[in-house]
């Protein structure tokens, strides 16, 4: 039986980016307009908040990953820059840190452009893209922003330009094909995916959603089972929709009880949950004060899937450090 329970009662603005740290055990997410990133431990219900303080770029927090090997260590999506922040295992429950470090910043042709979505390739290299500013859900200026590499050696490449809303990522078991979003083109990329080089090519589409007849939702978040199948967040939807991408049909949904559905990850001891985050962004103020499943993070068990535990970021320690000042 399919069970959906929301985390906590807090919920959060735009909520996203939820991630499972396997050495800790804990869920990450981060609410990015709020610039925090949350820890979730799903044993005793603790949960634990960083806010990160502006950075050169901006102070939207898109995303939190992990580094391999210091757990502590976050590279997080700060306004349009990739930043490294330190939060510790025994920090107390509320922290304001700064960053350690500015790792790289882009799109200084668009310097209103922010990171939006960010996750590890099976080689440890984090992919993340951009977005122009919103003046609502998915309404903004189109092909301005674009996905970068930030590579193990810290270098950082392009690997789609062009991109008006990036968002989901990702990868299939064999490491052959990158599955990819931009959110606005309303549709689900396939990519061939050169794990050696990080290299991607012939684009292609997996599931155009108007085509699927999904209204308005707007596809956002993703991850993928062990079976290849993909989960896809719907913002607008109240849905996260399963995808078989060999055939690009809608096998499976699931009803969440928040609208804007953003982003999912598997997690927990054996990977068969799957958490999803979600936004209070484009509801009205009545409502979100009166149902405060909206903006929830919700564990939903029983589905019968499961995933594989993600990626850190795999970097040579000294050279990160030799980041900081
Ligand atoms: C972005 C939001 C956007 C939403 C649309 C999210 O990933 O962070 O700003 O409204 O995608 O689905
Ligand atoms: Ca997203």
């Amino acid at each position: 039986m399919v069970d959906v329970k929301q985390l906590t009662p807090l919920s959060y603005q735009l909520g996203e980016g939820p991630y499972w740290d396997e050495t800790n055990q804990y869920l990450l997410f981060v609410d990015i307009m709020k610039g925090d990133v949350h820890r979730h431990y799903p044993d005793n219900l603790k949960q634990q908040t960083i806010h990160v303080e502006e950075g050169p770029t901006g102070d939207s927090v898109s995303f939190a990953l992990p580094v391999e090997g210091k757990p502590s260590y976050l590279v997080v999506g700060l306004g349009r820059s990739l930043a490294l922040v330190e939060w510790p295992l025994d920090a107390p429950d509320t922290l304001t840190v700064k960053a350690k470090a500015i790792l790289h910043s882009v799109d200084q042709h668009s310097p209103t452009n922010r990171f939006n979505d960010g996750k590890c390739d099976p080689m440890g290299r984090i992919w993340a893209g951009t977005m122009a500013a919103e003046t609502a859900p998915g309404v903004l200026a189109k092909h301005k922003a674009a996905l970068y590499t930030l590579n193990t050696d810290l270098s950082i490449a392009t690997g789609v330009d062009k991109i008006s809303l990036s968002n989901g990522l990702a990868w299939n078991k064999e490491a052959t094909t990158m599955y990819y979003i931009d959110s606005t083109d309303y549709a689900i990329y396939a990519f061939n995916y050169n794990a050696a080089s990080g290299k991607i090519d012939n684009r292609r589409t997996v599931l155009d959603y108007k085509a699927a007849s999904l209204g308005d939702d707007i596809p956002d978040g993703m991850t993928i089972d062990n079976n290849g199948n993909l989960w896809v967040a719907n913002f607008y939807g109240h849905k996260v929709i399963c995808i078989d991408p060999q055939v690009g049909k809608i096998i499976r949904q699931v009803s969440l009880p928040a609208s804007n559905i953003t982003s999912v990850c598997w997690g927990g001891t054996d990977y068969s949950t799957l958490y999803v985050t979600s936004s209070q962004v484009g509801i009205s103020e009545d409502k979100v004060r009166t149902d405060k499943a909206q903006g929830g993070v919700f564990a939903v068990t029983g589905l019968g899937a499961q995933g594989a535990p993600p990626t850190n970021f795999k970097v040579d320690l000294s050279l990160l450090k030799s980041k900081i000042n």
